[in-house]
């Protein structure tokens, strides 16, 4: 007979999610609204993962866990059982989720089971060394579709402990090959470029060294059985919630088996623990999607929107200045140009670097968050009051990590700046970097955008931070390479008590460009700035790119003066709608722009102020991606099927052929749909016809445009 503990709970608009334990098995089945996963003890007390993929909810259905046999006294049972989270030890040779060196230099741990705890939407379980009190505790909780993994070791012995690895979780693929691994690789200026290929033996590792996320790698993952495509097949998925150096190994092991272990970078990593301490991992998430890669972003977006940041407002029509007058503002300029975004429909006005200290240039200023009087003679408030008299809130620009060497913050205070003593301390944009993990920058930091969001009328920050870690030392503490995780703890802490204080206070996540975009920010932050490629063409595979792990709503997306990046020059049109599929904000110089185009943009902001609840609450399909033809559309379907919006762009028309149809996704196929177009033409058209036959647009010439919205009838 089954001795089953049940943990049923209803999550906000999806099935029922559980928390089922099978004791005669001693199995765990997770149930989401679209994956299960199940664990098991195996004989030899060792925690692995069953299973992960489809729903699969019968107890019933799974054998209780048994390791795998040795193969050879080179092949042994321990490096080939799906272990949930290996320990470095025993005869283990797989990247191991958690290494540690005992103060008396002993390196051995393995882990087995100790015990467990379900507490409605979570289960934690215990494991311990099999003779110290090292003890693991594994947290899980299920989400909308998604379950959150992490872990917290604990130090029981009664001697020190150098934490060499320790990792979030380990995702395990059904045993096999022929996987494939799909991510993001990046620059400045390129990041969020879409990389597919396939997944061999041996580990390929994405990762950041840089203290922040990076804007080379992205921690999250898509894995395919090798069949997938944008709609259909099997996806495996996860994302890292952590904004410093993180790691995700991808390892196919000899034995077909494939697992992605990711959490905290090894590299450079040590963190000690004294007896009676412990040390806390980022959360990592995983989901499953049979409906290929667009079902797995979804689900992805769905969640961030239902539990990374929930209930957060449309995001406003922002204007900013800095790509029209970079360091140049001053009171008259940014007031012209209020009057000029006011009177497009904008709602949230920006000023962006310069406005501080001695701020002229990137080489001065940083560190001083005080007006720059010369600017803003009479410090703020008049051009506040009267973007406010003007209809639209405030924000303001503050890197408040750095500091310029020609800073009074600097000659104060020399030693705040990470550094090894006596070494160089490199610049970067001529900047070094403050150690927020000291407990009084931290103080100073918080002080100083407490007082700007007290002194002033402020709606929102823009927070940059424009360089990564150098020098990474912390002098005169005990553990030095204990900077990387406190640095980030400070910064979210930051963040944290500033929103509780201000409630009502928003705040842009920026990294000159997408340098800190993860999942752990987006708990903080109302949107995120991906780069600062604003060209519109390059933007298409940037915002692809980023569409695969994060959701439309917290991207912002400016339209800009051409010509920009390449020295392309794209049609006003094809820049706004480009810019419509995320939170939209202008961040051209609107003194240059003439009357029609200024007339045109008002049309524009009218219509994203209609649109934006779908393109920032609905499901987003990436019907054809700018990566593999001249054509790219997308479509947003709205959360009731009422609405959906159909963006087209072509790119490059040749040899006078017309721009292939376009076959719709996520509509009711019973349902008549009224299709209205920018001219103001209106047709209609049933789901099925538009989702089999599809829809022809007559797009011509190079950079041609559409947006067509759908309303059901
Ligand atoms: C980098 C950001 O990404 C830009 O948008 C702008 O804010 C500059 N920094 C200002 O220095």
């Amino acid at each position: 007979m089954l001795k089953c503990v049940l943990a049923t709970f209803a999550l906000a608009g999806c099935l029922s999610a559980a928390i089922n334990f099978d004791a005669e098995r001693k199995l765990w089945i997770l149930s989401t609204s679209t994956s299960s996963y199940v664990l098991g003890i195996n004989e030899r007390n060792e925690l692995q993962t069953v299973y992960w993929g489809a729903p699969i909810t019968r107890a019933a259905d799974f054998a209780a866990a048994r390791s795998t046999p040795d193969r050879s006294s080179f092949d042994p049972s321990a490096t080939r059982t799906r272990e949930e989270y290996p320990a470095w030890g025993g005869t283990r040779f797989s990247e191991p989720a958690l290494k540690i060196t005992r103060a008396d230099g002993n390196r051995d741990v393995v882990l087995i089971f100790k015990d467990h705890q379900i507490d409605g939407d979570s289960l934690t379980i215990r494991l311990k060394d099999i003779k110290d009190d090292i003890v693991v505790s594994l947290l899980y909780r299920l989400h909308n579709g998604i379950i959150e993994k992490s872990s917290k070791i604990d130090n029981g012995t009664k001697q020190d402990l150098n934490i060499e690895s320790a990792q979030s979780g380990v995702w395990s693929m059904p045993p096999g090959e022929g996987y494939r691994l799909t991510y993001v690789m990046g620059r400045w200026g390129s990041e969020w470029q879409l990389l597919r290929e396939p997944i061999q033996t041996g580990m390929k590792v994405i990762e950041s060294r840089r203290g922040i996320t990076s804007h080379q790698n992205n921690p999250w993952f898509m894995i395919d059985d090798g069949e997938a495509s944008e709609e259909h097949g099997r996806v495996w998925f996860g994302a890292l919630a952590w904004s410093g150096s993180w790691r995700l190994t991808i390892e196919q092991t000899p034995y077909q088996q494939v697992r992605v272990t990711g959490g905290y970078n090894p590299f450079d990593f040590g963190m000690l623990l004294k007896p009676g301490e412990s040390l806390s991992t980022p959360a990592f998430y995983g989901g499953f999607s049979d409906r290929g890669f667009g079902g797995a972003s979804r689900t992805l977006h769905r969640f961030e929107r239902e539990s990374i940041f929930p209930g957060s407002r449309l995001r406003p029509i922002l204007y900013n200045s800095w790509e029209a007058t970079t360091f140049n503002v001053d009171e008259p300029g940014q007031k012209a140009l209020a009057a000029k975004a006011a009177a497009l429909g904008v709602e949230l006005f920006v000023i962006d670097d310069g406005w501080f200290g001695a701020r002229s240039n990137d080489r001065a200023g940083l560190g001083d968050w005080v007006v720059n009087k010369k600017k803003f003679p009479n410090d703020l408030q008049p051009l506040i009051a009267e973007v406010n008299r003007l209809g639209m809130d405030f924000g303001l620009w503050v890197e408040p990590e750095m500091v310029n060497r020609d800073s009074n913050l600097f000659r104060a205070h020399p030693d705040w700046v990470m550094n090894f003593p006596d070494r160089p301390r490199s610049e970067l944009r001529n900047q070094l970097i403050l150690n927020l993990a000291r407990p009084e920058v931290k103080a100073y930091v918080f002080e100083v955008l407490d007082r700007l969001a007290s002194t002033y009328n402020l709606r929102y920050f823009k927070w940059d931070m424009n360089r990564a870690f150098s020098e990474p030392g912390w002098a005169g503490v005990a553990n030095q390479k204990s900077i990387w995780i406190d640095y980030v703890s400070s910064y979210y802490d930051i963040l944290d008590r500033l929103r509780a204080k201000h409630p009502t206070l928003e705040i842009e996540g920026c990294s000159g460009g997408g340098g800190r975009i993860d999942l752990g920010v987006l708990k903080r932050v109302d949107e995120v700035w991906p780069s600062d490629n604003t060209e519109a063409f390059d933007r298409l595979k940037i915002q692809e790119g980023f569409s695969y792990a994060y959701a439309p709503k917290v991207m912002s997306a400016w339209v800009t003066d051409v010509p920009n990046m390449n020295r392309r020059s794209v049609p006003l049109q094809f820049r706004f709608l480009v810019a419509m599929q995320g939170a939209l904000g202008i961040g051209a110089n609107l003194n240059k722009w003439s009357d029609a185009d200024l007339a045109f943009a008002k049309k524009m902001i009218e219509l994203d102020k209609q649109i934006r609840p779908v393109v920032q609450t609905g499901a987003l399909y990436r019907l054809l991606s700018p990566r593999s033809g001249d054509l790219t559309a997308t479509q947003y379907v709205a959360e009731d099927g009422a609405q959906a919006l159909l963006f087209a762009f072509l790119h490059s028309q040749q040899f006078n052929l017309p721009a292939p149809s376009i076959r719709l996704a996520g509509l009711d196929a019973k349902a008549v749909y009224s299709l209205k177009f920018l001219d103001g033409r209106v047709i209609e058209y049933s789901g099925a016809y538009l989702m089999s036959q599809g829809l022809e647009l007559s797009l011509r010439g190079d950079y041609d445009s559409a947006l067509i919205v759908l309303t059901r009838k």
